[in-house]
């Protein structure tokens, strides 16, 4: 499975915050049967390891990866445990280095064009841009990608199916992320993922 042409048939990348592993299965589950088979498992909880692990073995037709790396420390445990791909809030070059050594796509959160200039220099030329509608959503990514031609964007941040298509519309973005399709019960998740996936085909 190569990654960014999995994301890529997809262009929405769930950005997923579990509470306990109890929630892991139910919530993967409904996300594929809402055929959105893609989970950025975000480090801001501790259960995030044991969950990708969880995610990884039980769910192989998934793809897994692992958000909120902020550190090495992290980065070498979700590689070890079969993160796929990598995304940081900002950019860390020591988790960039640990991704290129592992062949593993690193998509690290980038505002300023110094911060997309720094990670460029290590390959990475999709750019989180993160809170996206803090910092000025697509106008911001507009002016960043003239200076910038081989950027493509994963905006994340205040994104929902109300303003999906507009992003991606512009096809400078390499997919949307958020966590809007993973509020409430596993039933909802699943007609959310599963409206996610139709606003994208037809945008
Ligand atoms: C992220 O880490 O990418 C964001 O927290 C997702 O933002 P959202 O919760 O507004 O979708």
């Amino acid at each position: 499975m190569n990654v960014k042409e999995f994301i890529q048939q997809y262009r929405v990348v769930p950005v997923v915050v579990f509470n306990s592993i109890e929630e892991v299965r139910p919530k993967l589950t409904a996300m594929c049967e809402g055929g959105l088979p893609i989970a950025e498992i975000t480090y801001r909880t501790a259960c995030a390891g044991e969950a990708i692990k969880i995610a990884v073995s039980e769910f192989p037709d998934m793809l897994v990866g692992a958000g909120t790396v902020i550190n090495a420390e992290q980065c070498r445990q979700a590689l070890d445990y079969g993160a796929r791909f990598i995304v940081s809030p900002g950019f860390s070059e020591e988790v960039a280095k640990i991704c290129n050594l592992n062949d593993v796509p690193y998509l690290g959160g980038c505002v300023t064009p110094t911060e997309i200039m720094t990670a460029l220099s290590y390959g990475c030329d999709i750019i989180k841009f993160f809170p996206a509608s803090n910092y000025g959503g697509l106008a911001t990514m507009k002016a960043l990608a003239a200076a910038f031609p081989a950027a493509t964007f994963l905006p994340t941040g205040g994104i929902s199916d109300k303003n999906l298509a507009e992003y991606l519309a512009w096809e400078k973005i390499f997919a949307v992320g958020g966590s809007w399709m993973m509020k409430g019960t596993p039933e909802e998740i699943k007609e959310k993922c599963r409206t996610a996936v139709a606003i994208a085909k037809d945008a």
